[in-house]
């Protein structure tokens, strides 16, 4: 989850370095630096702390380092060691420097045998080992390529790894095995490497996906491709990518999360018209592609992820189950990993991942395969590593989603999984071909229900400023709120529980998702005036019992948001706050009111880390892409 950057060629490096790691943040932030070629020799710039920290170093630097055109980079999220100066990369020792992304599992083991021999690493990290072993093979007289390729096979575990050395200067070695790394031709000759294709795209929108074992060899004339056990060379080629540099920038918003918020309806476009044949004769027809086959074969499915992605499962089990009644269950991948499950032939089993990279939720696929139960997935990111762990891959459409808390992805999962239980539906006839087209009308006319909420004069987001405003003293922010708790039944359930998810991931306050029902066999304690519960009931089959769980709240003085339906007057009247949702969500099927929660439940806890102060895109401790288990 770390994010890695290497570059040789004319540029200025440092330039290229921390302009790369900006955009790589989201996958870790605690730590940061760069190493650079100057003269022949190694110049180490880092950090605790952001990324700033380092580029005020460079900044001030009377050496010059801007002259340097060879070097890489790395910002961190701390798994092994504390995040401090002495454990961010690069790691130097000797002549030899190195970024690492991922984990070295024989970590002890190598630290004894280096012990043993007279080394001491500086570092509690297992990253700086790996550079003992290059140095160890180059004293005994292995070039820098050979010596990275060694080293690497006494290394076990997932990870990336881009090593330079002062006797080689002016060659950049990087080997992908697990945690992703991606390589570009400069157009302006050279090359560069990045954990993801995001900083590659100021440069070129052609980059290659190193494969696992692939060994990259990049000088500033040109790069080739090794295998990692035979050194031969292998062919890969450039995927031109479809994410342009306008997407992955703020466009006026002032933090990414509230511009992916917004981004909500065009994601939600995007993916349709990727997944479904418009076209097709029947509603809900999948564009043809390798997992269409498998979903339609499957006779139960088991849904598994983590996070926000879970929440999505959650859902769409709802969905699944009501629709084309398939049995389907939802686990934790890392739960589901350890527990020795038993699976029904005839299972299919969807891994959700919006990155792509989730080790948990890898893991289990690449175990699963290997047992010949067929896996699909479904991600945002094209050619990430989930396309390798199943056997075939739905991607969604959100575009690059660079905020940490995720929205826009969130939202694009749900709608593949309901397409999928009207696929599935339509394919096992538990629904009339009338219904699902109506179901279908409905499902198109998402995006404009979402946007009419999200403008932002609408009542819905001036209700939700006001409420936020009012919980959110600006003199004194903490006050008067212990906590929150999300409630919702049937489909509001799962969004109760992304709710809280969200608030504590950017807001970090304390928060908690309850399916309505269930406040009363406990949570119903923790109850007095200091906490607020938020009462997501929007006109489903399950209003009338949430508005009775609702009146329990109320008489345990705790403060009531209430989200509903615009019309709803019997509910909004016992609220203490009334979200109303958009006017135009009264149309549609109430099976899909969980799209137009979603923005409310984000906006709240955007409006609140807003107004708390804290860092919204890159929350603390937290990292987007989470490739360790
Ligand atoms: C991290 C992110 C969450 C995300 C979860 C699963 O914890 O901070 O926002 O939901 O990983 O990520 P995935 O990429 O597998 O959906």
């Amino acid at each position: 989850m770390c994010g890695i950057m290497g570059y040789v060629g004319s540029r200025s490096a440092p330039r290229v370095l921390l302009d790369g790691l900006k955009r790589l943040e989201y996958r870790g932030y605690d730590s940061s630096g760069i190493a650079l070629v100057l003269d022949r020799k190694l110049e180490i710039r880092k950090s605790e702390g952001r990324l700033e920290n380092v580029e005020k170093l460079v900044q001030d630097d009377p050496k010059k380092l801007q002259k340097s055109t060879c070097g890489i980079g790395h910002t961190r999220w701390a798994t092994h060691g504390k995040p401090t100066t002495q454990n961010a990369h690069p790691h130097q020792t000797g002549h030899v420097v190195l970024v690492h992304n991922g984990i070295i599992e024989n970590y002890s083991e190598i630290k004894n045998d280096l012990m043993t021999r007279g080394h001491l690493p500086k570092s509690e990290t297992d990253s700086e080992l790996f550079g003992f072993l290059v140095l160890e093979a180059m004293e005994e007289g292995r070039d820098l390529v050979h010596a990275v390729r060694e080293s690497f096979v006494k290394i076990r575990g997932q990870c990336s790894i881009v090593v330079m050395s002062e006797k080689e200067p002016g060659l950049v070695v990087g080997v992908r095995n697990g945690s992703p790394l991606v390589v570009a031709l400069d157009p302006e000759g050279g090359t560069l490497f990045a954990s993801d294709s995001q900083p590659l795209l100021p440069f070129t929108q052609d980059v290659i996906f190193l494969e696992h074992g692939d060994v990259a060899v990049a000088t500033a004339q040109g790069l080739k491709i090794l295998d990692l056990d035979t050194g031969n060379p292998v062919q890969r080629e450039a995927t031109h990518l479809e994410w342009s540099l306008e997407q992955i920038d703020k466009s006026g918003f002032p933090h990414y999360m509230l511009k992916e918020i917004h981004e909500q309806p065009g994601a939600l476009i995007d993916t349709l018209n990727g997944l479904v044949d418009r076209n097709g004769p029947e509603p809900f027809t999948l564009a043809a592609q390798p997992g269409v086959d498998i979903l339609k074969d499957a006779k139960e499915l088991v849904l598994l992820a983590c996070g926000t992605s879970w929440h999505a499962a959650l859902l769409g089990k709802y969905w699944l189950e009501s629709w084309a009644k398939i049995p389907v269950s939802v686990d934790l991948a890392s739960e589901f990993r350890y527990r020795n499950p038993v699976i029904r032939p005839g299972t299919v089993v969807i891994g959700i991942s919006q990155s792509g990279e989730t080790a948990d939720t890898l893991a289990v696929l690449r175990e699963l395969r290997v047992k010949k139960i067929p896996c699909l997935g479904i991600s945002n990111v094209r050619r990430s590593s989930i396309s390798r762990d199943a056997d075939a891959v739905f991607y969604t459409s959100a575009g690059p989603e660079i905020g940490v808390a995720a929205t826009k992805t969130f939202v694009s999962q749900l709608l593949t999984l309901l397409l999928f239980a009207g696929y599935l539906a339509r394919e096992r006839k538990t629904r009339s071909t009338s219904e699902l087209n109506r179901l279908f009308e409905d499902v198109v006319k998402l995006p404009h229900v979402i946007a009419e909420g999200l403008e932002p004069d609408s009542e819905m987001v001036r209700r939700i400023d006001a409420t936020v405003n009012a919980l959110t003293p600006k003199s004194t922010p903490m006050s008067g709120v212990r906590g929150f708790f999300f409630m919702g039944r049937g489909h509001s359930f799962p969004i109760a529980l992304e709710g809280a998810l969200k608030l504590k991931e950017i807001a970090y306050d304390h928060a908690e998702g309850y399916a309505a029902g269930e406040l009363k066999h406990g949570p119903i304690a923790m109850l007095d005036s200091e906490m607020v519960v938020v009462v997501l009931a929007p006109k489903d089959s399950w209003r009338e019992k949430t508005g009775s769980n609702l009146e329990e709240v109320k008489a345990r003085g705790a403060k009531v948001i209430g989200v509903g339906d615009a019309d709803d007057h019997q509910l909004s009247r016992l609220c203490d706050y009334w979200i109303p949702l958009p006017r135009e969500s009264q149309k549609i099927d109430p099976d899909l009111l969980p799209f137009v929660l979603s923005p409310v439940v984000q906006l709240l806890s955007y409006r609140r880390a807003v107004l708390k102060g804290t860092d919204v895109d890159k929350p603390r401790n937290l990292a987007k892409s989470v490739t360790v288990e």
